[in-house]
């Protein structure tokens, strides 16, 4: 057992002497969260204006959602799916009325999630639009981030993901992100299975494609008989300013990819959504894990989307992001050559760090922000992702606008 009283600095070295070095964390060591703030080892305290790469959207340690936890984790915590049990159900109806869709495959990570939808596309592919076996393609954006498996990152572009980890899984069509003549020059292949999209690409740096892209991306999908597949693992659950990402264009993806702030950041949670067309393709034992779909995520999954619609989560990040990007782009580009740009829907936002400074740039102005009380991380080089809880006030929302342009207007 560790004892609580190792300083920060000892804490960095245990994760580095005994841990893989599979990230490169700002040196922060947290210890508790409440809501929008977190609370380092020596007792500092912090805005996060990361969220957990937005699992955290309903707050840090949220009580209704700990309440659902702990009272769920007294009773049953694991079936397996070898014997119903008596939350998997309700959750099931819960979610589909919740979403809209005739299924849920519930399942634990995100990378899962969008490994389970590309099964059920490949599947559907062959079993209803007729594709001979073995030769459907899934097409995927350039750019793209939809986690670390080797089944996903065979879609990567980013070398940082693929080098060192081929061979790579094939039956993958790589298309420009933000390119609609691209995706209809695609679609035509009468192989093409489905077409799996970040709404904003999160991860790439927060991209947000051009107004139409989606509507027509979905157009040419439908026209071709081609399934539309959202991953919203990051983009979902209220972040960008509505339920979906995809509801401000009033899409309706054929698969629905969901995960993060599906359990509000508690643990890992995650669910593809699709009508039964698509959904009963899959047998028993063709698909599954051990722990999706038990009964302690699906406790924790139906008390952090109560608190969605309850506490107006998707109403307040779409208000407090247009405040947010006003003030950024008033105050730092208009005003700071470190600033090239903002930009983001709802409260999933980035701003970019001046091109001409080298992207140690962007890791600096974040070290500087965690000592001024606000914690954020780079994402690709000299793009800094702001994605805080969305629970945040007015108030506080405009106290880390001045935490954020006072650290880089004083940057030196
Ligand atoms: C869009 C998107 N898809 C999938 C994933 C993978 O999720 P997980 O890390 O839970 O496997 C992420 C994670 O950042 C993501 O942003």
């Amino acid at each position: 057992m560790i004892e609580s009283t190792y300083a920060a600095e000892e804490l960095i070295a245990l994760e580095d002497r005994y841990g893989a070095h599979n990230y490169h964390p700002l040196p922060v060591v947290l210890s508790r969260g409440e809501g929008v703030f977190v609370w380092d080892v020596e007792g500092k305290k912090y805005y996060d204006f990361l969220s957990a790469y937005s699992a955290v959207n309903q707050g840090h340690c949220h009580p209704r959602i700990i309440g659902a936890l702990t009272d769920q984790a007294q009773k049953l915590t694991l079936t397996s799916r070898a014997f119903y049990n008596d939350m998997l159900g309700k959750y099931e109806k819960y979610m589909s009325e919740y979403f809209g869709y005739d299924k849920v495959l519930p399942i634990n990570t995100g990378v899962e999630a969008v490994e389970t939808a590309i099964k059920l596309c490949r599947k559907w592919a062959y079993e209803v639009k007729g594709v001979p076996t073995n030769q459907a393609k899934i097409i995927f954006a350039s750019g793209n981030f939809h986690g670390r498996t080797l089944g996903v990152i065979s879609a990567s572009t980013d070398p940082d993901s693929t080098t060192g980890f081929g061979p790579f899984v094939p039956g993958y069509h790589l298309i420009p992100y933000n390119d609609i003549e691209a995706l209809r020059e695609a679609v035509k292949d009468p192989s093409v299975a489905g077409f799996i999209v970040e709404p904003i690409q999160g991860e790439a740096g927060v991209f947000v494609p051009d107004e139409g892209y989606l509507n027509a991306a979905y157009d040419a999908c439908k026209a071709n008989n081609v399934l539309f597949i959202a991953d919203e693992v990051q983009t979902g659950i209220a972040r960008t300013g509505r339920l979906l990402c995809c509801d401000h264009f009033d899409i309706r993806p054929d698969i629905l990819i969901l995960g993060k702030a599906l359990s509000g950041g508690v643990f890992p949670v995650s669910a593809v959504m699709a009508n039964d067309e698509i959904m009963l393709t899959i047998k028993p034992g063709e698909h599954g894990s051990t722990f999706g779909g038990n009964p302690l995520a699906c406790a924790v999954a139906m008390a952090a989307l109560d608190v969605i619609k309850e506490e107006n989560l998707a109403e307040r990040a779409q208000y407090l992001g247009e405040i947010f990007r006003n003030r950024m782009q008033k105050n730092l580009v208009e005003k700071s050559d470190l600033v090239t740009l903002v930009r983001g829907k709802g409260l999933l936002n980035a701003i970019v760090i001046n091109d001409t400074q080298d992207s140690s740039t962007a890791w600096d102005i974040c070290l500087q922000l965690a000592e001024n009380g606000l914690i954020a991380k780079p994402t690709h080089g000299n793009i800094i992702r702001f994605a805080p809880p969305l629970v945040m006030t007015e108030e506080q929302l405009n106290e880390c606008c001045d935490i954020i342009e006072r650290t880089i207007l004083e940057y030196k």
